[in-house]
Order: C-alpha cells, then sequence, then structure tokens
C-alpha cells in the first residue's frame, strides 16, 4: 500500500516571545486536522511543537504536494494564527506569508517535509523538529547516517546497504538541484554540503527502487519567500529506519556531536544543536541553543502508534553537557565572528546603516 507521510510546519505565535507555543492554540489546529481525520481525509495525524514552531504530521494515500492536504494544515494553521493574535502571543501569524491558498503551500510560509513509499510489512521512521535554526541544520546529519561508516555500521556490514545511497542537493539560492550518489562521489559531495548555507540535501533514496526514498528535509527559506527576514526556517526531517535504509541507533547517532548549526538569536549566530525531549523544547538561553526533537513512529496502513521521544534518554546527557559548554563558549565571543554570522548571513543587521554614517569618513589607506 502507497503512503504519504506529510509534515507541515510553522510558526504561528508563540509564549513570552520566541520561545514556545501555546497548549490552546494547538488545541485550535489539533481540532481542525482532527476534522480532517473524522471526514477520512487523512489516515493519522500527530501534532507538537518545537519551540516556537507547531508541526502537523499527516499520513493519507493521496501522494506528496496534493492541494487538499496541503490546504488543509494551511487552514489549521491560519485558525492557530487568528487564535493566537487573539490572545496577544508573540509573532502570531509570523509564518503566514500568503493568505490565499492555491495549489500547495509552498512559497506561502510554512515548511513541508513529505514522502511517498510502499509501506513496508512493519514501517518504522523518525520526524526531527529543529527550532532556532536552518535545513542546511541537518547536512552533516543525513550525510553522516546515510553515508559515513563510522557512523553507521550498516554501510560496511549489512548486505542491504553496502551499495550506498543517492543524495538530491538542492542549491537554494539558484533554485537547482543535482542528484549524486555515493560512496563513489562522495568527495564531490562533501564539497557541496559543508557549505550549509548555499547547499542543503533535499532527500535522499535507497539504490534498491523497491525501497524507494530515505529521508526528506524541508528546505523552504523564509527569506527567499518573504524578500525579508521573517525567521529562519527551523526545519523539520523525516528519516525511514531499517531493513535496507540505517537503523533507528544509527539514524539517532548523527545527533551526536551537537554540531554546530546557524540560527540561535535573531537568526545571526552560531551555536551548538542540542538534541532534546519534547519537554525540553522551549528556547530560553539566547533564544537557544538552536535545538532538535526526535519523535520515533511505527505504523501500519498509516495508522500511527504512538510517537517515541527518542532523545527523552539520559544516553543524550553528555551530547547535552557538551552543547551547553560549546553554547557558553560561544556566548563569550558576543559581536564575533564566528559566533555572530558573518554578514552575507546574518538575518538581522544594521550594517548598510553603519556604512552609510561612516561613508564620508572612510579614506583610502596610505
Ligand atoms: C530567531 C528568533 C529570535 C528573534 C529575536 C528577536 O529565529 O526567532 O531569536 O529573532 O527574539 O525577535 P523580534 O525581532 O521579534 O523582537
Ligand atoms: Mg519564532
Ligand atoms: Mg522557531
Amino acid at each position: 500500500m502507497k503512503i504519504t507521510v506529510t509534515l507541515i510546519k510553522a510558526d504561528i505565535g508563540s509564549i513570552g516571545g520566541h520561545i514556545r507555543t501555546c497548549d490552546v492554540t494547538t488545541d485550535v489546529i489539533c481540532q481542525a486536522i482532527d476534522e480532517a481525520h473524522q471526514s477520512g481525509l487523512i489516515i493519522d495525524y500527530k501534532i507538537w511543537n518545537a519551540g516556537d514552531d507547531s508541526e502537523i504530521l499527516m499520513t493519507h494515500t493521496r501522494g506528496v504536494d496534493d492541494e487538499k492536504i496541503h490546504k488543509t494544515a494551511f487552514d489549521a494553521l491560519m485558525k492557530g494564527a487568528e487564535n493566537a493574535k487573539e490572545r496577544g502571543l508573540y509573532g502570531a501569524g509570523q509564518d503566514i506569508l500568503k493568505e490565499a491558498f492555491s495549489g500547495n503551500v509552498r512559497g506561502m510560509g510554512p515548511g513541508v517535509a513529505e514522502m511517498e513509499f510502499e509501506e513496508r510489512p512493519a514501517e518504522p521512521f523518525v520526524v526531527f523538529t529543529a527550532d532556532k535554526t536552518a535545513p542546511g541544520a541537518y547536512n552533516y546529519p543525513i550525510y553522516r547516517v546515510f553515508a559515513d561508516p563510522f557512523n553507521t555500521a550498516g554501510l560496511v556490514i549489512d548486505p542491504k546497504m553496502h551499495d550506498g545511497f543517492i543524495f538530491e542537493v538542492f542549491d537554494i539560492k539558484n533554485d537547482k538541484m543535482v542528484k549524486m550518489e555515493t560512496p563513489a562521489e562522495t568527495y564531490d559531495l562533501l564539497a557541496l554540503i559543508g557549505s550549509t548555507e548555499d547547499y542543503v540535501i533535499k532527500r535522499v533514496y535507497s539504490k534498491d527502487e523497491s525501497r524507494g526514498i530515505g529521508a526528506v528535509i524541508s528546505t523552504e527559506k523564509l527569506y527567499a519567500v518573504a524578500g525579508k527576514y521573517v525567521g529562519k526556517d527551523d526545519p523539520a526531517a523525516i528519516v525511514r529506519a531499517q531493513s535496507g535504509f540505517p537503523a533507528t541507533g544509527e539514524v539517532l547517532e548523527g545527533f551526536a556531536l551537537g554540531h554546530l548549526v546557524t540560527g540561535w538569536m535573531r537568526g545571526s549566530h552560531n551555536g551548538p544543536l542540542m538534541p532534546v525531549p519534547l519537554h525540553y523544547s522551549q528556547c530560553t538561553r539566547f533564544d537557544g541553543p538552536p535545538r532538535v526533537t526526535g519523535l520515533a513512529f511505527s505504523m501500519k496502513n498509516g495508522v500511527l502508534t504512538e510517537p517515541l521521544d527518542v532523545f527523552d534518554d539520559p544516553a543524550w546527557d553528555l551530547t547535552r553537557d557538551q552543547c551547553l559548554y560549546v553554547m557558553d563558549y560561544m556566548r563569550r565571543h558576543g559581536p564575533f565572528e564566528p559566533h555572530r554570522l558573518p554578514p552575507s548571513s546574518m538575518e538581522y543587521t544594521t550594517l548598510p546603516n553603519v556604512l552609510k554614517k561612516l561613508q564620508n569618513r572612510f579614506k583610502p589607506i596610505k
């Protein structure tokens, strides 16, 4: 049976600043999605938050980019945004950039990660949702999970994975994409995706066509959509696991470093990506640090099990401690790079005004 898993997310307002979504608003979204569930449009759903972002996961049989599915999520987010505005939540409706729906949510503000595949007899997958960071944040873990044998033992010892995977990479600034295969093109792939602000991994496929897609990442750049800064994307990723894909433990292992990502305060800083359980998904330290949550599911005919909060485990404490150490170290750089991002990546800047003010005082260096 072909199932589509769709994750649509947006920041529609939060409590006390850009910290965490509000339960009352989340209930409004739940109610709207539940109606679609009752009507039979979607098979199952789950709603949660990553910091100040509302996440809507839906399963159905309508394929990717389906107008009805996207509109259902968009309308639910609009209702949530209305409620957030009425109740004075901060940044209410900030990711709803257009009100008139046409076709699908791409270009309208919300982020989307979705994949269609032939459901296996048992279908384990993990949904990652991040806050205070950008889509390139997943380049490092997804590369390690699907291409690095020092992370994923299966690449070396599992005959079903030994041939490697196919990576689809987006050049987000030029609206182009390229497919590359590992291990043959590993070095070329790294030459691109090491540049996380320019090239982002969009999808990963198994080389066995019957297995199909293994991962998808939301890549909407809000600034490109809006023409000005309206917040980092706070991206989501869906990763299928086991039986020819990396084991769930190998998938999670990709997040064990607490690697540095762009985002954090005012979308203009580098900081460690801290894996946290849902109850720690609120960004309170310098609006961060950037964090990622992970929910693992099993699924049968599109019906989801309850989610497993995969980072709710002391096995992640050391990663979190290291993130906190790195967070503090980075913070002490204050307004200096590499804590602050270079001018081309900052989402808030006073630099043009400062340069204008000083234009007559700049003299040639002798
Ligand atoms: C980063 C983020 C926050 C805000 C910051 C300033 O993605 O959402 O760090 O950029 O709190 O917010 P404003 O400009 O709304 O006061
Ligand atoms: Mg926000
Ligand atoms: Mg956010």
